[in-house]
């Protein structure tokens, strides 16, 4: 496997990237530095999948090769000194993370790790998973030369994800959401004693370790995923989301339900539809799905995402009834968030409630925007005070509009006319 690595290497990377990769390796070998591709990008050549993004670690100073590799490309460089980290942001290609080759302790569990300079086993030893865990030199004395002291090519052979150690759950609990998330991504299983691990450090507390910010932040990753119906129903069942929040949960085996076909979705897409069934989820309370939004520290939007999914759940069997008005339609589902509403609609085992579900449809495509065009000004030109009466006039336009009945503008004037002669 790994004889097919130097092609794909070069194959997976667009031409001007590999020269550019290689060229600021050769000025850092002029320093004794040493520049290694690693972790994801080496892992998605050996599987022949499409590269997410580059990881670059250098044994020397990562800060200066990204100032000269920005030189070279005219790229944007964005650098992240206290962490002796950088981003060079190359337009229309792949980010490429460069950082400087490092030793990692844990003062304590969950804690962020204390970092040193260390060589590049260090480096490699400090990472999650043996297929995250490897490294190929790009510096000319080496050039091609695959590092995996950890046997990573033996877990991509035997489709494994491992964990190099047995601290490392406990060190950076994090790491539950992305053994589960490449275990699935991949087709992979998790292997015997890593799975042990991690229902370890579940049992003893270990997410409680973490800022709920850094959770979240996995999760939400997750939730991206053309999989995250079987990531999500893992962590269910690993007792990672009840240790989140109670009322945090994936009752649903994976394929059950899934926010359609995925070569069609947009990560946004398929987030936000896995976060309003995780609110429907909380039960039909909204305060309850608000509570749950906020202890996980969600931006707002997400909040009323939420929120509003719980209140969507609640009247969804009501949307399902015989012999509905659009009017009645409409009265229910206005107000609620329309990304709620889409993200709603996407879920593809609702589609068999297909009542309730076109009518949902009905209200996104065509009755939220159904708007009479007499507005309150023109009201008060026919007469009408703004006050109460006037509010009520136009309610009533808008359920006859939406009934249908006021096709053009005449028939609107018509329509104000009558009603408030009627209320004279
Ligand atoms: N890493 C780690 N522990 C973490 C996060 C990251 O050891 N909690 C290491 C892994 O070696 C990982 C690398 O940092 O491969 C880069 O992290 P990230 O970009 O998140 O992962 P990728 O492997 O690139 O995954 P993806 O394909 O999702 O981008």
């Amino acid at each position: 496997m790994n004889d097919l690595l130097p092609a794909r290497l070069k194959t997976k990377l667009p031409p001007h990237t590999f020269d550019l990769l290689t060229k600021a390796a050769g000025l850092a070998s002029e320093r004794r530095w040493q520049v290694y591709l690693v972790a994801g990008y080496i892992r998605d050549c050996l599987l022949d999948l499409p590269v997410r993004d580059i990881d670059i670690t250098i044994v020397g100073d990562a800060l200066q090769v990204a100032e000269e590799m920005a030189d070279l490309a005219h790229a944007e460089l964005e650098t992240f000194g206290q962490f002796g980290t950088a981003t060079l942001k190359i337009a229309g290609d792949l980010d490429i993370d460069l950082v400087t080759a490092r030793k990692e302790s844990y003062p304590q569990p969950g804690a962020l790790p204390v970092v040193e300079a260390g060589d590049i086993y260090h480096d490699l030893a400090r990472r999650d998973f043996s297929i995250n865990a490897m490294a190929v030199e790009l510096t000319p004395t080496g050039l091609g030369q695959l590092l995996d002291p950890h046997d990573g090519i033996g877990d991509v052979q035997s489709t494994s994800i491992r964990v190099l150690h047995d601290r490392s759950f406990r060190d950076d609990p994090t790491r539950i959401f992305r053994a589960v998330k490449f275990a699935r991504r991949l087709g992979f299983a998790i292997e015997k004693q890593t799975l042990e691990l991690i229902l370890q450090a579940v049992r003893d507390g270990s997410l409680y370790t973490v800022s709920m910010d850094r959770i979240t932040r996995e999760l939400l990753l997750i939730l991206e995923e053309p999989h995250a119906d079987a990531m999500l129903w893992d962590l269910d069942r690993f007792g990672v989301l009840g240790a989140i929040h109670p009322l945090l949960a994936w009752p649903y085996e994976p394929g059950k339900i899934r926010p359609g076909p995925d070569e069609l979705l947009k990560p946004q897409e398929r987030q936000d539809t896995y976060l309003a069934v995780m609110g429907a989820e909380t039960g039909t309370d909204p305060d309850e799905a608000e509570k749950l939004a906020r202890w996980l520290n969600l931006p707002a939007p997400y909040v009323k995402m939420m929120r509003d999914s719980a209140r969507l759940a609640g009247l969804w069997s009501k949307l399902g009834e015989n012999a509905q008005s659009n009017w009645q339609t409409y009265n229910l589902l206005r107000g609620l968030d329309l990304r709620t509403l889409q993200a709603y609609a996407r879920i593809e085992a609702l589609q068999a409630d297909s009542v309730a579900w076109r009518r949902l449809m009905h209200y996104i495509n065509t009755l939220r925007h159904v708007k009479p065009e007499l507005k309150g000004d023109h009201l008060e030109s026919l007469g009408a005070k703004p006050g109460p009466l006037y509010r009520d006039v136009l309610e009533e336009l808008l359920e006859a509009k939406i009934e249908g009945r006021l096709p053009t503008r005449a028939d609107e004037e018509r329509f104000v006319r009558e009603r408030l002669a009627e209320r004279e």
